[in-house]
């Protein structure tokens, strides 16, 4: 350090000591969590071994036995934090080792403040609000004793007829993996020992979202390219971000339940990647393996479940049963056991219970905490996709009277979305409330008619009275969708279209020719191309959470722009599934040119050709709306695209910039998306690939260059005959603001 200043030299001297102190710490650390759970694991018994590996739900009869006897590893859905107190100190205080509980809940999107659903999350492509999100929801939770949730849910799916794919980030799986890693951040914070903090169990390995038919639990059978380029590099973004735990699914893949899946589990998961985090069954799903078809008994399903290292079984019973036996006939290890146990004593060291077991006490923030309720709305506000304004929205100033109307307007449950098993309607706030209240401050006059009292009720109530207030209202809002009902787990729909008499009711409200403004709330993308025309403006809003009132009229009444992006590609028709962005070109791809509409054909056609492409008659080839696809009250342009270094090696940093101007007049947000193409391969590819995105705020008028690093390892793939391969080439990227436009680059990979 010569001829730096002294003090400064000492400053320098002391952040190295303690750097490397740090580094030695966190292997140091490690070194003494280990030796603490080897002490351990020698003086339990086997029965003691067994039992860690058991989660047992709140309602099992003999719970306070079993923890007492030392016999339950983890309990998981009791709400009440007094009883998960009490069945926490049974565990540290009256069983003979004293080892603490790991408690779980399905704390998905929220707890007591509820968030806007993960898909909805995923249309915010606002990475630190989804970190903000999980934090809160961590704190929330662990203040009720809840130590370990089943979330982020990172399952790649292109069927909007599966109803968890609320729960996932959408289609592509860099956004799955984006925001998974942003929520085990939040979740798990810096120091997982913390006592507001969670544990993760990113779920669910794996392809749970290529269920056939978009039918939950239904099996699915996917090449090993697909899964290993798209549905699993979320996977591994998760475990790089250190998520303490994963949950297996209950789709079998390709003939194997994924709960006993060998290949992926003991041979991808723990020996090609290294996972030393606990892996959690699904309810009841090692049990299913007979179901399945896969294994002739319970006993076997066991064997398969710890062949693969199967940690912990979620309810069923057979590693409690079965596993003594097994061991017996020297068919499993009680190694096996051991290692087993290791993963979850280490868990729960990692977790700090056996120094803090009862976590937050009585000084935590309270639940629903003004911050985590402005969090909340800003996250809603941000979720919200414009798909469509002509001129209406925000609402101008002339308006004086507006017509509300529709079954969720008003609907404090429905709003929040599925998995809510924390979040009280009595906490939400609905627009028509909100709406109202900004009425009363603005001298504006509301009209409210609910219309149908749920969205799948097939008649409309009061119809001449809405007609009437419709009449003499300057505006309408209009508020459809989907009740949370029909979303979530084992909620799939065949039909996707507005449910019930939505779209009668489109049209009775849009006869007087007023402006209309439809909110749609739902759990997956719906089908309206029917409705669509009747709809001057269309604000998607998923389920936002506790603050969907609030968060909506501050976009509806101009306060802030619209902002948000589709992570999920929109179809015009339900035969069109799966139909996604990051598809492959085919042989013949299809073209405006080629396709002839079924309503065009000639009436004396027989053989006519109708273009020999790869497009539907009816349907043409491209979607209602495509992923990345959003509007704002303002406008946007990109120019200037460039790329510093055309011509590039496997392994060079390919840097991209862009500039983006707010050519509107009011501050918004754009999301700058950037894709790549390889444009051959030895496999084939696809025609896009999201890369990176930023998402950049601007006043009117102001303009700001958007670099990219992409490091050209990264655009690589597995071929099932290589590995991991990243090919010399031709590529193409664009810059865009969806992923259907955007400015286009080409560049080379030489070697
Ligand atoms: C469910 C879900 C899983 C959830 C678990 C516990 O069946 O598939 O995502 O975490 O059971 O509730």
């Amino acid at each position: 350090m010569k001829g730096l200043p002294y003090k400064l030299t000492g400053i320098l001297l002391l952040a190295f000591v303690l750097f490397s102190c740090a580094g030695n710490y966190a292997s140091e650390y490690e070194k003494q969590r280990d030796q603490k759970v080897e002490t351990l694991l020698q003086e339990m018994t086997l029965e003691e071994k067994i039992g860690q590996l058991m989660q047992k739900n709140g309602e099992f009869p003999q719970l306070r036995e079993y923890i007492e006897d030392g016999l339950v590893g983890s309990i998981l859905n009791v709400p009440d934090p007094k009883r998960v107190y009490e069945l926490q100190r049974l565990a540290v205080e009256e069983s003979r080792l004293g080892i603490p509980l790991l408690v779980g809940r399905d704390v998905i999107h929220g707890f007591k403040t509820i968030f806007p659903i993960p898909l909805g999350q995923a249309a915010s492509w606002n990475v630190d609000l989804v970190e903000d999100g999980a934090r809160i929801a961590a704190i929330e939770a662990a203040s009720q004793g809840i130590n370990w949730t089943f979330a982020p849910m990172i399952d790649v799916t292109r069927d909007p007829r599966w109803g968890r794919i609320a729960e996932s980030f959408g289609e592509d799986p860099f956004l799955n993996g984006v925001f998974g890693a942003a929520m085990v951040r939040g979740f798990q914070g810096d120091d997982l020992s913390n006592p507001n903090t969670i544990a993760a169990c990113a779920k669910h390995y794996a392809a749970y979202g290529w269920a056939e038919g978009g039918r939950d639990y239904n099996t699915a059978n996917i090449p090993e390219s697909e899964l290993h380029n798209v549905v699993l590099p979320p996977f591994k973004m998760i475990i790089d971000a250190g998520a303490a735990s994963i949950m297996t699914a209950f789709n079998e893949i390709n003939g194997i339940p994924a709960t006993g899946h060998v290949p992926l589990m003991r041979d991808l998961l723990r020996q090609e990647w290294g996972y030393e985090g606990v892996v959690l069954s699904d309810w009841r799903s090692l049990e299913q393996l007979v179901i399945h078809g896969y294994s002739p008994n319970e006993k076997e399903a066991t064997y398969e479940g710890m062949q693969a290292t199967l940690d912990m079984e979620m309810v069923s019973t057979g590693y409690e049963t079965y596993l003594p036996e097994l061991i017996e006939e020297g068919r499993i290890d009680e190694s096996q056991i051991d290692d087993a146990v290791r993963r979850i004593l280490g868990m729960k060291f990692d977790l700090g219970l056996f120094e803090n077991p009862y976590g937050l006490g009585e000084d935590f923030p309270e639940l629903l905490h003004p911050s985590h309720l402005e969090a909340s709305r800003q996250m809603a506000i941000e979720s919200v996709v414009m798909l469509k304004n002509e001129d209406v929205l925000p609402v101008p100033e002339h308006v004086r009277s507006i017509a509300v109307i529709g079954p969720l307007a008003d609907a404090p449950h429905d709003q929040m979305g599925t998995w809510v098993f924390d979040g009280e309607k009595e906490h939400s706030v609905t627009p028509l409330q909100s709406i109202r209240e900004f009425a009363g401050d603005n001298g504006l006059e509301v009209y409210y008619h609910r219309a149908l009292q749920l969205s799948r009720s097939k008649e409309i109530t009061n119809a001449d009275a809405i007609l009437r207030d419709v009449n003499r209202a300057d505006m309408v809002l209009l508020f459809l969708g989907e009740e949370s009902i029909l979303s979530g787990e084992a909620h799939s729909l065949a039909n996707i279209d507005l449910q019930g008499a939505q779209e009668e009711l489109v049209e009775l409200v849009s006869g007087p020719g007023k402006p209309v403004a439809a909110v749609i709330m739902a759990g997956r993308p719906v089908t309206f191309e029917k409705a669509e025309p009747y709809m001057d403006a269309v604000l998607y809003a998923w389920h936002p959470g506790t603050m969907a009132g609030p968060a909506l009229t501050d976009i509806i009444f101009g306060k802030v722009s619209p902002s948000g992006k589709l992570p999920v590609t929109f179809p015009r028709h339900v035969g069109q599934i799966p139909i996604y962005y990051n598809h492959k070109n085919t042989g013949k791809p299809p073209s405006y040119e080629s396709w002839v509409h079924i309503d065009d054909i000639p009436e004396e056609a027989v053989q006519y050709s109708l273009g020999n492409t790869a497009h539907y008659l009816d349907y043409g080839f491209e979607p209602m709306y495509p992923f990345g696809f959003g509007l704002t009250y303002s406008s946007f342009e990109l120019e200037n695209p460039e790329l510093e270094n055309p011509t590039l090696q496997v392994g060079d940093t390919l840097r991209a910039s862009v500039v983006l101007q707010n050519t509107g007049d009011v501050e918004a947000a754009e999301v700058v998306q950037l894709y790549t193409r390889q444009l051959f391969g030895s496999l084939t590819r696809p025609v896009k690939e999201l890369r990176d995105f930023k998402k950049i705020v601007l006043e009117p008028g102001q303009s700001r260059e958007v670099v990219f690093e992409i490091n050209t390892q990264d655009l690589g793939f597995h071929n099932p005959d290589k590995g991991f391969v990243t090919e010399p080439g031709d590529y193409h990227l664009w810059l865009g603001t969806d992923s259907r436009d955007g400015l286009k680059k080409e560049f080379e990979i030489t070697r």
